[in-house]
C-alpha cells in the first residue's frame, strides 16, 4: 500500500496524535466488550515505548455536538487504558488548545464527537487537531470510511500523516482475501436485507468463485427462484436484482448456491415450533430462520474446497439456539479450514465468539461498515487521505 506507515517514522519525543476506533459498547458504565480496545492497544504502547508524547483521540458512539454528554465520555476507555497499561492514563476533556504531555506518557483525549465540525469534516477543526501534534498517526480502521475533522481532515493538514499498525494489518488482510485470493474464494454474506447489501454483493460476484447468501437475503434469492417463501423475511421487490446477480456469477463460471433445506418455524420466536424440509417444501405459514442439515453439510463441503473465505453475517438466527446449527456448522468449517479466512461486522463477531471459534480465524476485522465499504470496493476516505499525502501532486 502506498502510504507511510508509523513504523517508518521516528517518534522520539515527538507529539503524536492517534486516532483509534475506541467506539466500545458500554452498558451501565461497565464496557461489554474490549475487543477493539485490545486491538488498538499494541499501537499506542508502541509510541509510547519509542518515546513519543502520545496523545489518542477516539469517537464513542453518536452525541450531539458542541455540549459534553457525560453518557458518551471515553471515562470507562480511560480506566481500561490505565490498567492495561498499569498506569494512570490522564482523559484530557478540553484539549483543542493544546495538550501537556511528556515523552512515553499516553494521554486520552475525550471523546472527538463533542467537537463542532467533526462530522462535517470542517477544515478549521482538521487544522487545530493537527497544530496538536508533530505526527497524525491513522490508525482507526473501524472508522476509516468516515470523511470527518479527525479521520480525514486532519491528515491533510499534518505535517507527518501515516499510518498505524492496526490500519496497515486491516488493509493488508482484507487486500490479501479480496484482490490477491488464494483460490477458489468463496464469501459469505448474510443479512436481513438484500437492498443493505446490494453494492457488496455487486462487488463481491465480480470476484468470487462461490458466493454463499444467508439470512434475509437468501430468502430473496430463494423466492427469485421460483420458491415459496411464506412469511419468511424476504424483499419481492428485489428478486428482478437477484436474478441478475445470479447471471453474472453464471457468466463468469462462478455460483451461489441455494439451500437444499431449511429450518422453517412457525413464528419468530425462540420456542416457536420447527421442522426440517425441503428448500420447495416450505408451508405458506412457516417462516425460514436457519439453513438444514443437508445445507449445512454442502456449504461446509465448499469451505473445505476454499483457498480463502471471506465471512460477513451468520446464516440464521443463531442468537436462538434452536435457529443456530447452521451459522456454528459454518463457523466450525471455517475454524477447521485451511484457507486464509477473513471475517467482519458486528453479528458475525458475536457468532465467532458464541462458537469459540476466534483463535482459529485468519483475521478478524475490528470494522463493521468500513469493512463493508472495503468489500465494497469502496475506497476509505481515510486511506485515500494518507495516500494523497503520500505522494502529493
Ligand atoms: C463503528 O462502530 O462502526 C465505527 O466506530 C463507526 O461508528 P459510526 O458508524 O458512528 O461512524
Amino acid at each position: 500500500m502506498d502510504f507511510r506507515r508509523m513504523q517508518d517514522v521516528d517518534l522520539r519525543d515527538r507529539r503524536v496524535l492517534i486516532r483509534e476506533d475506541l467506539n466500545v459498547p458500554i452498558k451501565n458504565g461497565a464496557i461489554s466488550s474490549d475487543t477493539r480496545l485490545e486491538a488498538a492497544w499494541p499501537t499506542i504502547a508502541a509510541a509510547a515505548a519509542a518515546g513519543a508524547r502520545v496523545m489518542v483521540a477516539s469517537h464513542l458512539g453518536r452525541p450531539k455536538e458542541g455540549a459534553f454528554d457525560a453518557s458518551a465520555s471515553l471515562a470507562p476507555v480511560a480506566a481500561w487504558l490505565s490498567a492495561r497499561a498499569g498506569r494512570e492514563i490522564r482523559l484530557v476533556r478540553d484539549w483543542l488548545g493544546g495538550v501537556e504531555v511528556a515523552s512515553g506518557e499516553i494521554v486520552l483525549l475525550e471523546n472527538v464527537r463533542f467537537n463542532v465540525g467533526e462530522e462535517n469534516d470542517d477544515p478549521a477543526l482538521a487544522q487545530t487537531m493537527a497544530a496538536l501534534c508533530d505526527v497524525f498517526v491513522m490508525d482507526a480502521f473501524g472508522t476509516a470510511h468516515r470523511a470527518q475533522a479527525s479521520t480525514h481532515g486532519v491528515i491533510r493538514y499534518a505535517r507527518t500523516a501515516c499510518a498505524g499498525p492496526l490500519l496497515a494489518a486491516e488493509l493488508d488482510a482484507l487486500s490479501r482475501a479480496l484482490l490477491s485470493p488464494a483460490r477458489p474464494l468463496l464469501a459469505i454474506v448474510a443479512g436481513s436485507k438484500v437492498s443493505t447489501k446490494l453494492e457488496l454483493l455487486g462487488n463481491l460476484v465480480e470476484r468470487v468463485d462461490q458466493l454463499i447468501v444467508g439470512g434475509g437475503i437468501a430468502n430473496t434469492f430463494i423466492a427469485a427462484a421460483g420458491y415459496a417463501v411464506g412469511k419468511s423475511l424476504h424483499e419481492p421487490n428485489l428478486l428482478d436484482q437477484a436474478r441478475t446477480i445470479v447471471a453474472k456469477a453464471t457468466a463468469r463460471g462462478a455460483s451461489i448456491p441455494l439451500p437444499l433445506d431449511v429450518v422453517a418455524a412457525g413464528a419468530f420466536a425462540a420456542d416457536a415450533a420447527h421442522r426440517v424440509c425441503a428448500i420447495d417444501a416450505l408451508e405458506s405459514d412457516e417462516m425460514i430462520l436457519d439453513i438444514g442439515p443437508a445445507t449445512a453439510a454442502h456449504y461446509a463441503s465448499l469451505v473445505h474446497g476454499a483457498g480463502t473465505v471471506v465471512w460477513n453475517g451468520p446464516v440464521g438466527v443463531f442468537e436462538m439456539d434452536a435457529f443456530g446449527a447452521g451459522t456454528k456448522a459454518l463457523a466450525e468449517a471455517i475454524a477447521a479450514s485451511s484457507a486464509f479466512s477473513i471475517a467482519g461486522g458486528g453479528d458475525t463477531l458475536a457468532a465467532i465468539e458464541k462458537y469459540g471459534v476466534g483463535d482459529r480465524i485468519g483475521y478478524i476485522s475490528t470494522g463493521g461498515g468500513a469493512f463493508l465499504e472495503f468489500l465494497e470496493g469502496k475506497e476509505l476516505p481515510a486511506v485515500a487521505a494518507l495516500k494523497a499525502v503520500a505522494s502529493p501532486g
